[in-house]
């Protein structure tokens, strides 16, 4: 496996654009193989009981609830012969050469959008949601487990975004009950569509805005997302915090793992 899975041509348009669309993250095959991992823990709401399972747009309703874009975080911890899949490997070795050795994975999550899946992913920044008093250098691989092009949900990016300031944000729809964040009505006047063959994946910085549309396809659309963080460095001035702990959605969530008592 490459230590250095980019060229250097790469990794500098990575720091002057904030993403980019990798054709080749890996051999179709190692993305394959974590598919039928996905689909089970999908399918049994793995991680309801502690509140990582939960809709990104809509409130909470019942376990059973067929919703319009579930997420699942911590993928690895439910299943844990995930980190023994090449694709662990390979996503350590790219975030460690764009963000240096203290790159660290936080997190593993998935965003499942059914076939039909009415439920875009608005634009955002996923700095919004990290702590308000730094300047975060981090990023999120996204590798989808099937083809994905404008039609099925593909990633959308607005070049250059990351070099500006994280933008005001507030839970999708203004319903306090989300989990997810938007940038309200904002439409850029341009951004970038990124379809990937299977074995591609896109990288962003953490505070590139960015978009998926509605799964208008026939087929689920499944993006598996390392999450990993780099340097931060503590800003003169801390910039509001979107989502508070004590939001509505992280209290229904706590409620949860409250309830299914210590993990
Ligand atoms: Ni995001």
């Amino acid at each position: 496996m490459d230590r250095q899975p980019l060229a250097p041509d790469e990794v500098r348009r990575f720091r002057q654009e904030g993403f980019l669309s990798i054709e080749r993250f890996a051999p179709p095959a190692e993305v394959e193989a974590v598919a039928p991992i996905y689909d089970r823990l999908f399918e049994v709401r793995a991680g309801w009981d502690e509140g990582n399972y939960f809709d990104m747009g809509e409130p909470d309703k019942t376990k059973a609830h067929a919703y319009a874009a579930p997420q699942l975080l911590q993928l690895s911890r439910y299943a844990p012969e995930l980190r023994l899949l090449p694709i662990f490997e390979r996503s350590r070795l790219l975030a460690t050469q764009i963000l240096g050795p203290k790159a660290r994975l936080d997190l593993d999550h998935g965003i499942f959008k059914p076939a039909g899946s009415t439920a875009p992913t608005p634009w955002h920044q996923d700095e919004a949601f990290w702590d308000g008093r730094y300047n975060h250098d981090g990023l999120s691989i996204w590798v989808p487990l099937q083809p994905v092009d404008e039609v099925s949900g593909c990633m959308h990016f607005v070049p250059k975004s990351h070099r500006g300031e994280v933008m005001r944000h507030r839970t999708i729809g203004g319903d306090p009950r989300v989990h997810g964040l938007e940038v309200p009505d904002f439409e850029p006047a341009f951004a970038q569509a990124c379809p990937l063959p299977l074995g591609g994946a896109t990288l962003h910085h953490a505070r590139a805005l960015h978009y998926s549309a509605p799964n208008r396809s026939g087929v689920d659309r499944r993006a598996y997302i390392f999450v990993f963080t780099g340097r931060k460095r503590r800003r003169l001035f801390s910039r509001p915090q979107h989502r508070e702990m004590t939001s509505q959605s992280d209290r229904a969530r706590r409620e949860r793992a409250a309830m299914s008592g210590p993990a």
